[in-house]
């Protein structure tokens, strides 16, 4: 009988970051060259003018303060406004592989486990950098771990549905050993001139170690459940894909980059994944109460602020749901596995604790967690 555990996360976190006055000085500088080089339109009633961001507003809707990116220069130059990685050969690995290396060379090594112990690597992510060859058999291949590899998105969740498919392999002895990789260039899908959008997203790479209990290291997290639902909505999405690349350049692209309704994905999302964990827990009969921690995705401070109410029943201190929002902003498909990475080591054994995402689909998924001795 084979049983999927947490063995080890891996965390890579690029060397720049943007605070919000940073962000909001360069998107200021944008709007006002751009009223400027419209004045006679706007005047004229045919052009809106842009209006300025604000810190005292992005600190209040999402909690976020700061985010890392892993090309900082163009993304703060009103000319450009967004990353600018040269693109490599294809001797050469490739960014999203790069990262994600590094997060899963982290998880190894507090696992104490080599590569060559590993079977599987799923690479769950939002923004794939390719379609193919899929970039989990590029990082399988530079880590020198034999077995299969393959990439599966699902957006903002895509890491506990990997945490789902990895503790499966295991149940069914298709792997003993599975590495969940999550890098995120969220830098490069985010419209930095959209200003509702433009201070929400950050750069990271996450790795989880899923593996069968008898190999696992002490002090690993036994996986008691797992859940995952999804259901159809346009209010978060993103167009770009092979059949639009050669779009006429009079096109609006601005649907080629991460769009989002988001006080309908606020109002929608927090019921449905609220419901999602009171129903693991249910189905676990596991009371709200005994839970001593949840890793909820980082998305915003507000929703989680009200999830996490509902689940408990009270408003959450910031031992029972920490943030990493304020340094990390949203990094996608990594942010539950941050919080989790780096607030989880003080619990003790035995205790419970749920990882949670979601996201655009919209998708949620819950993974119940327990400390082991
Ligand atoms: N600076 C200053 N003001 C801004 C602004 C900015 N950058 N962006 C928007 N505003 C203004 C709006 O123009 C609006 O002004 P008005 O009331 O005069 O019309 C006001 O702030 C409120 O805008 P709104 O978009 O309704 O804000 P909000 O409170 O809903 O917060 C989000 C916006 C995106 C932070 C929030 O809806 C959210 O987090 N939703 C969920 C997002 C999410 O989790 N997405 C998943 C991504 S994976």
């Amino acid at each position: 009988m084979f049983e999927p555990v947490i063995s080890a996360t891996g965390l890579f976190t690029p060397k720049e970051s943007i605070s919000n006055d940073e962000l909001v000085e360069s998107f200021n500088r944008y709007v006002d060259q751009f009223n400027h080089d419209n004045a006679g339109a706007i005047e004229a009633g045919s052009t809106e003018p842009l209006q300025h961001s604000s810190v005292e507003f992005i600190e209040k809707a999402s909690g976020i303060k700061s985010r890392f990116v892993l090309s900082k220069a163009p993304i703060l130059d009103p000319e450009i406004m967004c990353p600018r990685l040269p693109e490599r050969l294809n001797s050469e690995i490739s960014v999203l592989a790069e990262i994600g290396v590094a997060a899963a060379r982290d998880a190894l090594a507090r696992a104490g486990r080599k590569p060559e112990d590993v079977d599987a690597v799923l690479c769950a992510c939002s923004n794939l950098q390719r379609a193919y060859p899929a970039i989990a058999v590029e990082i399988q291949d530079a880590l020198g771990i034999q077995g299969f590899g393959f990439d599966m998105n699902v957006a903002c969740s895509s890491a506990t549905f990997g945490i789902q498919t990895a503790a499966d392999f295991i149940r069914a002895g298709h792997a003993r050993s599975v590495l969940v990789i999550n890098p995120e260039i969220c830098s490069g899908h985010l419209n930095w001139r959209d200003r509702d959008s433009h201070f929400i997203f950050g750069d990271v790479a996450t790795a989880i170690l899923v593996e069968d209990k008898s190999l696992a290291p002490a002090g690993h997290w036994e996986i008691l459940g797992t859940r995952l639902k999804t259901q159809f909505s346009n209010n978060i999405r993103n167009n770009f894909g092979f059949l639009n690349r050669t779009a006429p350049e009079t096109r609006d692209d601005r649907d080629k980059l991460f769009m989002q309704e988001g006080r309908k994905v606020f109002k929608e999302v927090v019921p449905m994944v609220a419901e999602l964990i009171l129903s693991q827990l249910g189905e676990l009969n596991i009371s709200p109460a005994l839970l001593r921690r949840m890793w909820l995705h980082q998305a915003n401070a507000g929703m989680n602020r009200l999830i996490a109410a509902r689940v408990l029943g009270h408003e959450a201190s910031a031992d029972e749901s920490p943030t990493v929002l304020d340094t990390y902003g949203n990094t996608s498909s990594a942010g539950s596995i941050i919080a989790f990475h780096l607030n989880s080591e003080d619990l003790n054994t035995g205790e419970l604790g749920l990882i949670c995402s979601f996201g655009a689909g919209y998708s949620a998924g819950t993974v119940m967690v327990r400390k082991s001795g």
